[in-house]
């Protein structure tokens, strides 16, 4: 094998599955670097909502996109710089206000495209954990390693809800279990890319399990997977 071939582990699932911590940290244990595509869609985002572009205005989001220049630096603990036309967006692409608006954004066609060039980009050559939503049915089809993570939606808005006290952030459990909901439903029935395991995925339930068991499982899928002399 050459040092230049491209070895992916796609990590899909929808959100409080606990997939970012468990990419960072799995990126990490194997050695591989880490893309977190969910932060290129916060971004767009960001940039239409800047600009202020209606959310039901495809054509005026699609402009922006195709304007925006965005670049992902990773950081040495793992996380990564998101840069929008130069600018540190890394807090900002967090705020409620860009999450209440990421499903609109990320479901009109000429983002996708934009976005799934730029991931591809950014993967080639490498070994990486690339984290998202269409990882192993779009954009990586051919992927070492594909895994879905699934928990139950209340599990999911549970550990919402704790990360949001845990950051000082006011928070009402059924508000979060209903916008957990919601999300899912819009990335679901998307007409680009809905959010789906790809048959070859390796589907993990999280309900129940630590953090650290769901990295032992993943990591053990990997080694078994993409042989050490490989990555
Ligand atoms: O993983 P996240 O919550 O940061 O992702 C933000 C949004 O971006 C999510 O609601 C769906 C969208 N997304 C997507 O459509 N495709 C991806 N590959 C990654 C994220």
């Amino acid at each position: 094998m050459t040092s230049s071939a491209t070895r992916v582990v796609a990590i899909d699932g929808p959100a409080g599955t606990g997939k970012s911590s468990v990419s960072k940290l799995l990126a990490e244990k194997v050695g591989a670097s880490y893309l977190d595509t969910g932060a290129m869609y916060r971004a767009v985002t960001l940039a239409v909502l800047d600009a202020g572009v209606a959310l039901d205005d495809p054509a005026g989001i699609a402009k922006v996109a195709q304007a925006a220049d965005i670049k992902l630096i990773p950081n040495a603990d793992g996380s990564s710089t998101v840069l929008l036309d130069g600018r540190d967006v890394s807090g900002p692409i967090r705020t409620e206000h860009v999450t209440s608006a990421v499903s609109a954004v990320s479901a009109v066609p000429e983002v996708r495209t934009k976005l799934v060039a730029l991931q591809r980009e950014n993967a080639e050559g490498r070994f990486v954990v690339v984290e998202g939503r269409d990882i192993g049915t779009v954009v990586f089809p051919s992927a070492d390693v594909k895994i879905f993570l699934t928990a139950t939606p209340e599990a999911r808005a549970e550990r919402r809800h704790k990360q949001n006290l845990d950051a000082g952030r006011e928070s009402d459990y059924d508000a979060v279990l209903a916008s957990v909901n919601r999300r899912d439903h819009l990335d679901s029935t998307r007409a680009v890319s809905p959010l789906r395991a790809a048959e070859d995925a390796v589907v993990v339930d999280t309900s129940d399990k630590t953090l650290m068991e769901v990295l032992d499982e993943l990591s053990a899928l990997v080694e078994a997977r993409i042989g050490a002399a490989e990555r």
